[in-house]
Formats: C-alpha cells, sequence, structure tokens
C-alpha cells in the first residue's frame, strides 16, 4: 500500500510512478482522513510506502497526523520507505516523519526526497519551463534509483537532500509556519471565476464551499495545498497582494487525471 498526500500532483505522479513497479495500490491521505478510514491490513509481503510534499521543511501535518492514527494490521515485518517531494530542499522533513511513525510503532526502512517544480506561489514566482523541464528529467532519473532501491528492500537506507540551515530552517521557521502560514483569510475569488465547481471538488481539506456560484473558504485554517489556487482554470483565485502576478503550477498528471479517481 501506498498512501499520498498531493496538492498540485507531484507527490501524486511520483506515487503512481512507485505503485505502478512495485505492484502496490495507492490511497489518498486527504480522503482517508476526511472519512477517517485508518484501519487497515497489510498483505503478507506488501510493502508500506508514503509519499508527500514538502512544506516548509517539514511533513504536512495531515500526514503526520495520519500516520499516528493509522490503525495497521499485518503479519511478519512490512517493509516501510517514505519520498518526500520538494522544490529544492527537504531540511529534516524525513527526521520529522519517522518520529511520527515511530510513536505509532513503526520504522523507516528508507527514505528519499525527489526535487520537483515548486508550486508555493503564495511565497515565489513558479519556475520557468526551463527550470520544469530540467526537474522532470532529474527526477525521472531519480525515481527510477528509488524504485530500484525499495524492489531490492535496502534497509537502513536514506537519500535526502536537506539543504543548508536544515537545523534552523526545521526546527525554528517550520514552527512559525504551522501556526501562522496556513490561515484561509488571506484567500479571495476575483470576478474571473467561471463558477466550476473545481475548487470545491479538490480542496483536500474539504473547506471550500460554492455559495451562490463562487468558492467561500468554510475553515480558519486548511492543509495549504495550494491546489485551488494553482488548478482554478481562470486564475480566479488569489492569496494576499503578490499571487496576481505569478504564475500557476500543475503537475501535468493532474490535468487529466479524474476527480476521486
Ligand atoms: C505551503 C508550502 C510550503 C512549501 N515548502 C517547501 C520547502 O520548505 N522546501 C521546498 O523545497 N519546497 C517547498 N514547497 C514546494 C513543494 O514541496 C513542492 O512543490 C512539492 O513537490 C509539491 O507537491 P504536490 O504537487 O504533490 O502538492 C512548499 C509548498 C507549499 C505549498
Ligand atoms: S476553480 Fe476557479 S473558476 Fe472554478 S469555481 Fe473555483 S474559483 Fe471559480
Ligand atoms: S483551501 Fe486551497 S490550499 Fe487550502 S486545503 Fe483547500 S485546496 Fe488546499
Amino acid at each position: 500500500m501506498i498512501y499520498y498526500f498531493s496538492g498540485t500532483g507531484n507527490s501524486y505522479a511520483a506515487a503512481k510512478t512507485l505503485a505502478e513497479g512495485l505492484g502496490e495500490d495507492l490511497m489518498d491521505i486527504a480522503i482517508a482522513v476526511q472519512d477517517e478510514n485508518y484501519a487497515h491490513t497489510l498483505a503478507e509481503g506488501e510493502k508500506l510506502g508514503f509519499v508527500f510534499p514538502v512544506y516548509a521543511w517539514a511533513p504536512p501535518k495531515v500526514v503526520t497526523d495520519f500516520v499516528k492514527n493509522l490503525e495497521l494490521y499485518y503479519s511478519g515485518d512490512p517493509y516501510i520507505f517514505a519520498v518526500c517531494t520538494c522544490g529544492a530542499s527537504a531540511g529534516k522533513t524525513m527526521d520529522t516523519f519517522e518520529k511520527a511513525l515511530e510513536e505509532n510503532g513503526l520504522a523507516l526502512d528508507s527514505g528519499f526526497s525527489l526535487v520537483m517544480p515548486d508550486n508555493c506561489i503564495t511565497l515565489f514566482e513558479v519556475d520557468s519551463d526551463e527550470e520544469v523541464a530540467e526537474k522532470f528529467e532529474k527526477a525521472d532519473k531519480t525515481l527510477k534509483n528509488i524504485l530500484r532501491a525499495i524492489q531490492l528492500g535496502w534497509s537502513d537506507f536514506f537519500r535526502v537532500k536537506k539543504g543548508k540551515f536544515s537545523g534552523i530552517l526545521s526546527g525554528v521557521v517550520s514552527p512559525v509556519f504551522a501556526m501562522s502560514a496556513m490561515k484561509t483569510k488571506p484567500f479571495y475569488v476575483t470576478d474571473a471565476c467561471i463558477s466550476c465547481g473545481l475548487c470545491e471538488q479538490i480542496c483536500t481539506s474539504g473547506c471550500i464551499e460554492m455559495t451562490t456560484g463562487r468558492p467561500v473558504w468554510t475553515e480558519d485554517t486548511c492543509h495549504m495545498c495550494l491546489a485551488c489556487i494553482n488548478r482554478c482554470p481562470a486564475k480566479a483565485i488569489q492569496y494576499g497582494k503578490k499571487t496576481e502576478k505569478r504564475g500557476r503550477y500543475v503537475h501535468p498528471i493532474y490535468q487529466t487525471k479524474e476527480i476521486g479517481e
């Protein structure tokens, strides 16, 4: 079983490639959390994987909460791996994730980071087309190596690009982000909205509701996956003052994926 969380498709694309290579099933963490679906049984020899984005040099809170709540039934000693996708570097994301797993009595055999296009348009401009193409090319190669390491069952094997100042970024900046930057208040919708309802359907927190043809954010905080703002086909969703001039990023796989697939 491979559990994934993804706002704009990078982590989903990586999880799908690994699931196909390993012959494992995929499960969306956002949907499992909304359904309170935590009890799962692993078959004999089934591998257990987690794929998710890096948010402020840490795993998304929804992901660590999910693994703490997981109720797994298995026999033997399943192989456990994790892959975090990031725009540049992961800091101590994998260490934090490992601790969350350990709280549930589970131990990671291997952990990897995978650099992919950056979707954090609330803070930065999107990568250029050239940068996106270069990242995809490198990520394809890295993912093949990750798949091979998992197929071979390598244990105590970690390949994570922590980047500079990982201690400060993950230890100091990350908790501040968790407390302050997940607020929905700065979201607003412009007259460009065509009332398609996509934002409501794809919100990983389930906190967008279409009211009189326009999206309304019904909670004060959300997972901050940035699916709504990046995937709106009319570029009608904005966050604060800076996003109007910025581009949008969606992995090609999310252009064709059916909602709920
Ligand atoms: C709220 C937020 C915080 C982010 N923080 C980081 C970060 O600390 N380091 C990094 O390299 N990328 C960061 N990113 C970029 C994403 O980790 C990256 O684009 C990821 O592949 C997106 O995955 P997804 O398409 O599966 O949602 C951040 C993105 C978001 C939305
Ligand atoms: S996705 Fe964009 S266009 Fe569609 S309803 Fe939401 S804001 Fe409007
Ligand atoms: S409101 Fe937007 S950013 Fe927040 S969880 Fe929903 S889709 Fe993601």
